[in-house]
Order: structure tokens, then sequence, then C-alpha cells
């Protein structure tokens, strides 16, 4: 069974591709088939994280009819696999993001997780994302703006019958930060991660690298490390994240 996971927020810029395409790395060093859909059809980032901005195939074409997902999945040189949207502005402009959910079963039983990275806020992008998806991760910086429209956007992805799997607080600074737990409580969902605030994150996104990948033993990597851990009943172990990589890089 494919799991499809939606990773939202309601503030922009809060680390929702940061954990993507992080999480991602770092679940499939646990062992699992995890592809990255960049859903953010307006604003699209995955590819420039990862360094790639042309591609002959992207999400809109699939969102057009003239591609399935499965025509649009590569393969970046750290392993990850991912299927990007185009950062064309014309094709932004014509593309309807409202059947996102129907192309998406075309992935279903390919891959053991599918992570879509979603558009910030409450607005029409957002909630295809959401759809598409049978459970959301909320991502949130701790601090008091980002937290209040994370409340709204849990909020809005509960009344469309989703189910919010858990919140992530990326960025966490110091005591100044909102706490955890009163995050927790305000959103009524549970912290499954707490992604400190990390010079290596912005490194690994200069090196076009996943920073698990780039800087494993950062404090940012061990965390995402310790969430695909847990997600996936394992028992967290320093060698994630080695193994699998440079297998996977030996294997290409
Ligand atoms: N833990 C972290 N430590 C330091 N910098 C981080 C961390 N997480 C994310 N960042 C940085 O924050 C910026 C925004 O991150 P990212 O692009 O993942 O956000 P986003 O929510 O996807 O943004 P958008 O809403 O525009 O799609 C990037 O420069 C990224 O490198
Ligand atoms: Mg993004």
């Amino acid at each position: 069974m494919t799991r499809f996971i939606s990773i939202v927020s309601g503030k922009g810029g809060v680390g929702k591709t940061t954990t993507a395409i992080n999480l991602a790395a770092a679940l499939s060093s646990c062992g699992k088939e995890v592809l990255v859909v960049d859903g953010n059809t307006g604003t699209p980032d995955v590819g420039l994280h990862l360094g790639v901005t042309k591609f002959s195939t992207t999400l809109h074409d699939v969102l057009k009819g003239s591609k399935t997902l499965r025509d649009a999945v590569y393969i970046h040189s750290s392993g990850l696999k991912f299927v990007p949207a185009s950062i064309s502005l014309d094709e932004t402009k014509t593309v309807d993001i409202d059947n996102l959910h129907q192309v998406m079963l075309d992935l279903y039983g390919t891959t053991d997780i599918v992570l879509i990275d979603g558009a910030a806020g409450i607005g029409k992008e957002a909630l295809s994302v959401i759809k598409s998806s049978d459970e959301a991760i909320i991502v949130t910086n701790p601090d008091i703006p980002s937290v209040t429209d994370s409340l709204k956007m849990t909020r809005i992805t509960r009344e469309n019958g989703i189910k919010v799997y858990g919140v992530i607080v990326t960025r966490a600074f110091d005591k100044n930060d909102v706490s955890p737990e009163n995050i927790s409580v305000l959103l009524d969902a549970p912290i499954l991660a707490v992604i400190p605030e990390d010079f290596a994150v912005r490194k690994a996104l200069s090196m076009k690298q996943p920073v698990v990948f780039s800087h494993p033993e950062a404090e940012s990597s061990v965390a995402y490390k310790k969430l695909a851990a847990e997600m996936l009943g394992q028992t967290y172990s320093q060698k994630i994240g080695k193994k699998g990589f440079f297998a996977r890089l030996f294997g290409m």
C-alpha cells in the first residue's frame, strides 16, 4: 500500500521543501521506496533545492494530460526520486491543479511513500495537495505568526477530512521560541520532530544536496533521520543515511 503524505504550512518559507527532501532521503535510507512530488505548481522549488531546473517532463505536463506521473520521475545524484514542477510562469498560468488527486492515483502501488511538497497558505493550490494525500504533516517555525497560520492550516486539513499526522517544528532556535508543547496543545496535534536552526542546511542548499546526505552528522540531519526511523517503527541508528546513500551512489 502506498502512503500519500502532504507536507504543508500556513506560512511560506518555513522549511517544507527542505523537510520533504530530507525526510524522503532519510526514509529511503531506512529501506523504503520514497518519491517526492513537487505539488507547488505556482512557485515550485524541489528542483531548485536539488540544483536542477530543466526537465523534459514535469508535473505540469502530467496535469495537462500529455504525460503520466511515472513519466516524470527523476533520480537525483543522491538517489532521491522526485517529480519536479515547471518553473515557467507561462506554464503555471495555464495549469489546473484540480486534477492532482486524479493523476496521483497513477502512483498507487508503485512506491511505499509519496511525499507531496505543497504551496504555502490556504489557497486552492495548497488545498489540492492536501486533498491528494491521506495524511498531512504541518511544518511550522516556532514563532507566533507561523504557529497562528498553522492553526488555520490544521483546521482546513481536518475540515477536508484529511488526517493531520503531526507537526514538524523547523528552524528551532532558543528559549524565545514558542515551545513544542504549546504548539502541540494549540494545534491539537503531536509534534513529530523539532529540527534546529542549522547552518548545515544552508550549506547543503548551496551544494544542491539533501543535508542528510551532505552532512549526515549535522543536528538537523540526525533529527530528520530519527523522525524517519520513528515513522517506520525502526530503532534509530547513526548508520541511517550512510549505507543507503553510498549503496545507491555506487549502484548508479
Ligand atoms: N533547519 C534549518 N536551518 C537553517 N535553515 C533552514 C532550515 N530549514 C530550512 N531552512 C532554510 O529556510 C529557507 C526556506 O526553506 P524551504 O525552501 O524549505 O521553505 P518552504 O516552506 O518550502 O518555502 P516555500 O513556502 O517558499 O515553498 C531555505 O533557505 C532553507 O535552506
Ligand atoms: Mg517550498
